[in-house]
């Protein structure tokens, strides 16, 4: 599958599984079950893979819950100014959430999201991402779960795209140049 477009495997499928694994245990530590189930609020699309199977491993009860954002400014490169194309279903007031991410990147959406979720006054609010990229952060957000801190490459597989491809490959590897230059 997309042969040739991948240059390495940076993350595999079985170092994906054992850390949502560790990931679960760490969440599930801190919210054990209680009068109301954690709520995951994922942003769509990136995340998905990573919800599906962190709500599978985490062995306390989670409701699931979708944005979709877009934000404004160029495309290339994120200004922060998001607008909401499709809203949670519910109302978090008083629950636990937590916002699972795929990958923080420049953090600017993340850190919009947390201060527009922070005022429907949950009871907490946490961050889990699978992947971090230390070196492109522009804005820093408060993040309590981390699977991998990554170099500041290209990645994709496992939910994360180029051009709405490669969201299926079931590990995450670095994209071939070549792909961006044809
Ligand atoms: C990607 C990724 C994160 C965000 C991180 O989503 O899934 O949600 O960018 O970038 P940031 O830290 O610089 O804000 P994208 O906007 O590509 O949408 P997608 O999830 O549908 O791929
Ligand atoms: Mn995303
Ligand atoms: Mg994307």
């Amino acid at each position: 599958m997309y042969d040739g477009d991948i240059a390495s495997v940076l993350i595999t499928e079985q170092e994906i599984s054992d850390k949502v694994t560790e990931l679960a245990k760490q969440v599930a530590d801190d919210h054990p079950e209680g009068d109301s189930d954690l709520v995951l609020i994922t942003v769509l699309k990136g995340a998905v893979m990573f919800m599906a199977d962190l709500a599978r491993a985490l062995p306390v009860p989670v409701q699931l819950e979708f944005m979709a954002v877009s934000s404004y400014g160029s495309s290339t490169s994120s200004s922060g100014v998001v607008r909401i194309l499709k809203d949670l279903d519910r109302d978090i007031a008083d629950r636990n959430v937590v916002i699972v991410e795929d990958i923080i990147d420049s953090g600017l959406t993340l850190s919009w999201l947390l201060k527009n979720l922070q005022s429907r006054r949950p009871r907490s609010l946490e961050v889990c991402t699978l992947l971090r990229k230390p070196d492109a952060v522009k804005v820093e957000v408060p993040v309590k779960y981390v699977g991998f801190d990554i170099p500041n490459e290209f990645v994709v597989g496992y939910g994360l795209d180029y051009a709405e491809r490669y969201r299926d490959l079931p590990y995450i590897g670095t994209l071939d140049p070549k792909v961006y230059s044809s």
